[in-house]
């Protein structure tokens, strides 16, 4: 499994702690940046990895701003991704589950690592349920199909 990482200054520390949860699991990743604290914009860094991860070229990707709202917002204008927000286990377990949501977003001025970690276990050891939940997922792709024309 890899996972493309990203963040905007906002969420840099919390980028920086999920490598070193990321590491300790033995799990691959790629960090898209940023790489400090200095201002950046967040719709770039959701697109470095959205893209990424539309592409196949990485399992997931987890990307990180202030809020997490911004971040994900800017992921999920990429056709294929489904970029959830979660900020607690439930979510993120259900969103894998339901909406086979292959992103994540967190704040990284809203929780804290402990609990960032926590959710990132719950995401990545969840799987599509696929049957009454393909059919939904595929309405989604076909609303991002009648809006690409
Ligand atoms: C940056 O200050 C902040 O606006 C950004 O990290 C994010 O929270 C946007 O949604």
């Amino acid at each position: 499994m890899k996972i493309a990482l990203a963040a905007d200054h906002g969420g840099y520390a919390l980028k920086e702690e999920l490598k070193k949860h990321l590491e300790k699991r033995g799990i691959e990743y790629e960090d898209l940046g940023t790489y400090s604290t200095e201002s950046v914009d967040y719709p770039d860094y959701a697109l470095k990895a959205a893209e990424a991860v539309a592409a196949g070229k990485f399992d997931f990707g987890i990307v990180v701003c202030g809020t997490g709202i911004g971040i994900s917002i800017a992921a999920n204008k990429v056709p294929g991704i489904r970029c959830a927000l979660c900020h607690d286990t439930f979510s993120a377990r259900m969103t894998r589950m339901h909406n086979d949501a292959n992103m994540l977003a967190f704040g990284g001025r809203v929780i804290g690592a402990g609990l960032m970690c926590d959710i990132v276990d719950a995401f990545l050891g969840a799987s599509f349920e696929g049957g009454r939940h393909a059919k939904r997922v595929e309405k989604i792709r076909k609303i991002e199909e009648k809006y690409s024309k």
